[in-house]
């Protein structure tokens, strides 16, 4: 029984890793054009139209997801990130939209990243 167990845990954990493959690029980049995410973050996410705007460009595609969905959660949720504009912007976004997205971005060259 133990075993059956053990190697249930180990297929589901399975499956989540797969579940959490790599969004899909070109969905993302459909998405920034649905949303008008360049219209702050700029045409190449690399230009910003005020330096208060990050640079998206080429940042880890994990660490763009993972900043998403904290904007989602809120400054009150718990590891969120509090902030008007963003949180606003990500609400509507569903969990695969940012994963693509986070794809798309994270595959552009950027000042940020000298070396992919
Ligand atoms: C109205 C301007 C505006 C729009 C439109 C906008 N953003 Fe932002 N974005 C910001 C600002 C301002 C910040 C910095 C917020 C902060 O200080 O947390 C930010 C931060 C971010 C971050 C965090 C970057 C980091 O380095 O932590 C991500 C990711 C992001 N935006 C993605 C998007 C995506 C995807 C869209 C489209 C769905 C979008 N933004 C649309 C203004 C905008």
């Amino acid at each position: 029984m133990k075993k059956m167990i053990a190697l249930l845990v180990t297929l589901v954990a399975g499956l989540v890793a797969v579940n959490a493959q790599a969004g899909n690029v070109e969905a993302g980049k459909a998405a920034t054009q649905k949303y008008n995410c360049a219209s702050c973050h700029g045409a190449d996410f690399n230009s910003p139209i005020d330096p208060s705007y990050p640079k998206l460009a080429g940042q880890p595609a994990d660490y763009l997801e993972h900043a998403l969905v904290a904007y989602q959660r809120g400054a009150s949720g718990s590891n969120g990130r509090g902030n008007a504009i963003m949180g606003g912007m990500a609400k509507p976004l569903s969990r695969s939209e940012i994963s693509d997205i986070a794809a798309y971005l994270g595959s552009l060259q950027g000042s940020l990243v000298v070396r992919k």
